[in-house]
This record gives C-alpha cells, sequence and structure tokens, in this order.
C-alpha cells in the first residue's frame, strides 16, 4: 500500500522539490502551508512535473484546531516538518514572531502526531546550529554553540524537544537533517526559490543582480581566514536536499534506524568561497556579475562545511549536482521568474 506523508510548508522552496522526489518515489502527499513565504501556483506546477496534482490544504499550523482537524481527515504515516519562518536577520528584529510561528507550529504537529500515533517525523534543522565550528568539516558530533540568532535557536531548541519525545516515547523515530546552504532550481524549470523582498542569501540577490532588479552584489568581507579572504560555505542543488528526505523516510519507515532519533548532515562536503561562486557563476552562464567588496556581515562565520559521511553511509544518499549545475538552474530560474512579470 503507498504510504502517506504530510509535507507541512510543502509549496516553500526545499519542500517543494521534495513533493517532487516523493511522488517520484510512488508515495502519496499532502501538502499543508499558510502560503505566507510561497504561493499557491506551486502545486499545479508540481501537477506539471509528476502529473499528479498532490492534496493542498491552507491552514496555519500555529492555530490548534486547525492542525487537529487536518489529522483528523487524513490517514498518515510520516510527516516533514518544513513549515517554518527561515530569515536570521527577520529573526533578530522580530524575535516574538519567529518563536511563536516555529514553535507553536512543531508543538502543533508533534501533539497531533502523538494522538494518532503517528510515528515518522523529519524535521528541518540547519548546519546553523554549528555555530562557528572548532575544526571543519563538521561532524553530526561537533558541538553546538550558542545560537546566533531566534531563528538559530528556533532549530537548537527544536532539536531538544525531538530528542526528548523520542527518549519518552520509543514508538516515535525522528530525524533532525541539518541542511547546509541549498541552491539552485528543479531542472525542469517549473519551481524554485521565489524570494520575497531584498533577499538576503547570496544566490538570489547575484541572479537579481545580473537580471537588473539590483545594482550590484555586496560581497560581505575578503579579509576572512580563507584562501580568498571571503567566506567559505557547503552548498547543495535543493533536489540533492529533497533526495535526502525521501531516504530518510524509507530509513525509518523500514526501521532501519539505529536509534529512533537520529541526525544527519545534508551538504555536498565541498566548500566554496563566495568569490568561488561569483566567479563560476560568471563562467558557466558566460556572464559578468556587478560586485563590490563590502564590509563584513553581522553573524556570519568564515567558513563552513559538511562532513558528510554519515548520510551517505547510512540514508544511502549522496548529493550528484556539481556546483556550475547549481548554479546555471539558479541563473535559468531567474529567467523563468522575470519571463513571468
Ligand atoms: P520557505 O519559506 O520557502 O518554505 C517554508 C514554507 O512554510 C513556506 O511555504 C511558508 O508559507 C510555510 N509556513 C511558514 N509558517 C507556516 C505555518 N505556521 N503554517 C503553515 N505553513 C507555514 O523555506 P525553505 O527554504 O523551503 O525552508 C524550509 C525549511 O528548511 C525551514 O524550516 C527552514 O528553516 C529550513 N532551512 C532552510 C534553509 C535555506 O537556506 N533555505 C537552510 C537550512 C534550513
Ligand atoms: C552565504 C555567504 C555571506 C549575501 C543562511 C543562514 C543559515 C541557513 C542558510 C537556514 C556568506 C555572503 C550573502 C550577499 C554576500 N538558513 N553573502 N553577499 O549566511 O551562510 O546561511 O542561509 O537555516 O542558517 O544563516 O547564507 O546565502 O546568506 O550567505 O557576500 O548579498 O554569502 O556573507 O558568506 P548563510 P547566505
Amino acid at each position: 500500500m503507498k504510504k502517506t506523508i504530510l509535507v507541512t510548508g510543502g509549496t516553500g522552496y526545499i519542500g517543494s522539490h521534495t513533493v517532487i522526489a516523493l511522488q517520484e518515489q510512488g508515495y502519496n502527499v499532502i501538502i499543508v502551508d499558510n502560503l505566507s513565504n510561497s504561493e499557491e501556483e506551486v502545486i499545479y506546477n508540481i501537477e506539471k512535473i509528476t502529473h499528479i496534482l498532490p492534496v493542498f490544504e491552507k491552514i496555519d499550523l500555529v492555530d490548534e484546531q486547525a492542525c487537529e482537524a487536518l489529522f483528523n481527515n487524513y490517514a498518515i504515516d510520516a510527516v516533514i516538518h518544513f513549515a517554518a519562518y527561515k530569515y536570521v536577520n527577520e529573526s533578530v528584529n522580530e524575535p516574538l514572531r519567529y518563536y511563536k510561528n516555529n514553535f507553536h507550529s512543531i508543538l502543533n504537529v508533534l501533539t497531533e502526531m502523538q494522538k494518532h500515533q503517528i510515528k515518522n517525523l523529519v524535521f528541518s534543522s540547519s548546519c546553523t546550529v554549528y555555530g562557528t565550528p572548532d575544526s571543519l568539516p563538521v561532524t553530526e558530533n561537533s558541538p553546538i554553540k550558542k545560537a546566533m540568532s531566534p531563528y538559530g535557536n528556533t532549530k537548537q531548541v527544536i532539536e531538544e524537544v525531538l530528542e526528548d519525545c523520542c527518549k519518552a516515547n520509543n514508538n516515535l523515530f525522528v530525524t533532525s537533517l541539518r541542511y547546509f546552504n541549498p541552491i539552485g532550481a528543479h531542472p525542469s524549470l517549473k519551481i524554485g526559490e521565489v524570494a520575497k523582498g531584498i533577499p538576503p542569501n547570496l544566490l538570489p540577490y547575484l541572479t537579481q543582480t545580473v537580471i537588473g532588479k539590483r545594482e550590484y552584489l555586496s560581497v560581505f568581507g575578503n579579509d576572512y581566514d580563507t584562501p580568498d579572504g571571503t567566506c567559505i560555505r557547503d552548498y547543495i542543488h535543493v533536489s540533492d536536499l529533497a533526495d535526502a528526505h525521501v531516504c530518510a523516510i524509507q530509513r525509518m519507515i523500514e526501521k532501519n534506524t539505529i536509534s529512533n532519533y537520529e541526525v544527519f548532515n545534508v551538504g555536498t562536503g565541498i566548500g566554496y568561497s563566495v568569490l568561488d561562486i561569483v566567479h563560476t557563476f560568471e563562467k558557466v552562464n558566460n556572464l559578468k556579475v556587478n560586485y563590490q567588496i563590502k564590509g563584513r556581515r553581522e553573524g556570519d562565520i568564515a567558513k563552513i562545511w559538511a562532513d558528510t559521511r554519515k548520510a551517505n553511509e547510512l540514508l544511502k544518499w549522496k548529493a550528484k549536482y556539481s556546483l556550475e549545475d547549481m548554479l546555471k538552474t539558479s541563473w535559468e530560474w531567474e529567467k523563468v521568474m522575470a519571463n513571468k512579470k
């Protein structure tokens, strides 16, 4: 029998790519999203790719009663919880809005899962939990440092909540995936990242600069302790990241886990600097990026990349896309969006 996966935040950037990966592997998908950072049209774009229209429920998961009704209406085998606010800067300025949304939604989901004896959950965590690492690459056992933002704090605290729930209930299986820096768009170019307002992240800002929406890209600092002085990150194609969720779901459903709470880094294991990104983007797309070196951005760490061996071995997952492919799809997607307007 086909398993049914509830995908919260499923019209969002990573969620929508994961819905496609799940449908392609034969899962039934129910999307729940309040559309606070995405559009309903995403479900029709998913249908264009997979020829399956996912069930869609427009619900705010902070609303306890709406969340209860949702779980009463469907027989669910597993949940992937993407729904959250995700911008570091915004969280510094509006901590309560972030704490309320990100905590209440997961607590409501966990409460309903317990009531309905739903055993499997994948949680969207982040490399932000490592703060400034002592050594590289970071493994899942690297120390968790004090969070540098309310957003980061929500990820750290929710990981603890999940571990506590798993300790209290042997029948609950949870996987936290610590994503590194997702970029790129689905190769069909029917879905991708839709940045509302001025994007704080590197790739959408870069592509918006090249398309002419922004004057220039600020490179935040070139005096870091890295080969070219700019910060190093582990960029991963969003479709590779999506596949890791399917592997995590399979592992839990098949009861292949070593313990009922597991954590995995999801990155490529390769670090690229901001200038590597700029210059590779220019090369693969045959374009110039108008950029200026500016001062450091508060809160940025110099370098981080993942040790991915645990995910490679236990999830049987490995990133496939090259940096060149990631940067090509990022640019192609920006052009698709520009043509829509
Ligand atoms: P996104 O904003 O594109 O998607 C999140 C979706 O959740 C949106 O569609 C939004 O409308 C929905 N949502 C938010 N609050 C909700 C609520 N209360 N009820 C129902 N729906 C709600 O973000 P994304 O980039 O796809 O990120 C997905 C998850 O991955 C988030 O938890 C984020 O913190 C985490 N993450 C993202 C990144 C990244 O760089 N994109 C990196 C690490 C972790
Ligand atoms: C990447 C690099 C910037 C914009 C954030 C969150 C993290 C995770 C992923 C959710 C940095 C530089 C950026 C620009 C630049 N999200 N940059 N000019 O900060 O690594 O990670 O997204 O969990 O928690 O913190 O990603 O894309 O903002 O920055 O020079 O206009 O690009 O300084 O070195 P970051 P980013």
